[in-house]
């Protein structure tokens, strides 16, 4: 069998590059712009890509493609037509579970850091103008006793749901907005009693906090938009570590600055590396540069199932974590 040829559009951490290099030839690039990925995806000189979320592989690329797979270093997917490479034969996998405690820990630190308004306090501290501890010094929200809504009760969605509960927040959810189905006690695990579903247009109204936990799909794009932004109450936070476009940033940049609601803890955002006008000079905007997943044993368990993904899909085998249209 010839050696596979492995092409790595960003460096990931070990044991991914060891386990490319036990099974053939590896070239790992420092990111790849969207003319280099074409180039490389359709040139035939590798088997397999293991590729990032911010490298794209839509229907007209992956008609081209010469290429047997794409081993996706995330557990989303919306950056690949996973039904055009299926139609094209060519596999695609992604890396689940191993960053559902990370994702989580950072929709956490997001609600905290959001609710105690602690981008404000940091700027506060470092710009001089702490002059002493005050009775109404960056008073935030209360979380214990809050209301934490969380929309998409998947893995992460539930993860969240324990730390909150932790926290003594009621926990409410959501699981397919805006669309829903009933989600029964053998689905919640050990959450089933200690959770409850509502219908979106409560969860949106109700909640003190609002926490994304949904792919990104034709359905969940603009989810949380202009009208939303507007039920939700005015002292609320929104959380999102699951995809920009989920939320209308336009709206929530307007939301922020006219006080529709509280606060912003976000992760991600519709444009990324882009932000939304305005959004960066927020002081109730509280943002990570898309860091949910990066933890150290996290990100090594990506890189292991990213990396046994590509090599089963150069030996022609099905990837172990497979994503199928
Ligand atoms: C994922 O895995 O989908 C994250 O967004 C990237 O770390």
């Amino acid at each position: 069998m010839k050696t596979p040829r492995f092409l790595v559009t960003r460096e990931i951490p070990e044991p991914g590059p060891s386990i490319l290099e036990d099974a053939g030839d590896v070239e790992i690039r420092d990111g790849m712009s969207a003319d280099e990925l074409r180039e490389a995806v359709t040139g035939g000189e590798y088997d397999v890509v293991v590729s990032q979320v911010s490298d794209r592989f839509d229907s007209e690329l992956l008609s081209k493609a010469r290429i047997r797979g794409i081993a996706n270093y995330a557990v989303g997917y919306n950056n690949i037509d996973v039904a055009a490479a299926a139609e094209h034969g060519i596999a695609v996998g992604n890396t689940p579970d191993v960053l559902n405690d990370a994702t989580a820990n950072t929709a956490m630190l997001l609600l905290l850091g959001a609710a105690r308004r602690a981008h404000e306090a940091a700027k506060c501290l470092r710009d001089g103008k702490f002059t002493g501890i005050g009775p109404k010094l960056l008073v935030g929200q209360d979380v214990t006793g809050a209301t934490l809504g969380i929309a998409g009760m998947g893995r992460i969605g539930k993860a969240v749901a324990r730390r909150a509960l932790g926290f003594d927040m009621t926990v409410i959810f959501t699981q397919r907005p805006p669309e829903d189905r009933a989600v029964s006690d053998d689905e919640l695990d050990d959450l089933a009693g200690r959770v409850r579903q509502v219908p979106w247009d409560e969860l949106v109204e109700t909640s003190d906090y609002l926490s994304l936990h949904v792919p990104l799909t034709e359905d969940t794009t603009h989810l949380v938009d202009a009208d939303v932004l507007r039920r939700m109450k005015s002292t609320a936070v929104l959380v999102n570590t699951a995809r920009g476009p989920v939320v209308d940033e336009n709206a929530l940049v307007s939301a922020l600055r006219d006080g529709e609601i509280f606060a912003a803890g976000l992760d991600v955002f519709e444009n990324e590396p882009e932000l939304a006008d305005g959004l960066a000079d927020l002081p109730n905007a509280f943002l990570l540069p898309h860091v949910g997943s990066a933890e150290v044993g996290s990100r090594a368990g990506m890189a292991r199932k990213a990396a046994e993904n590509a090599v089963a899909m150069a030996r022609g085998e099905k990837p172990p974590y497979e994503v199928t249209p």
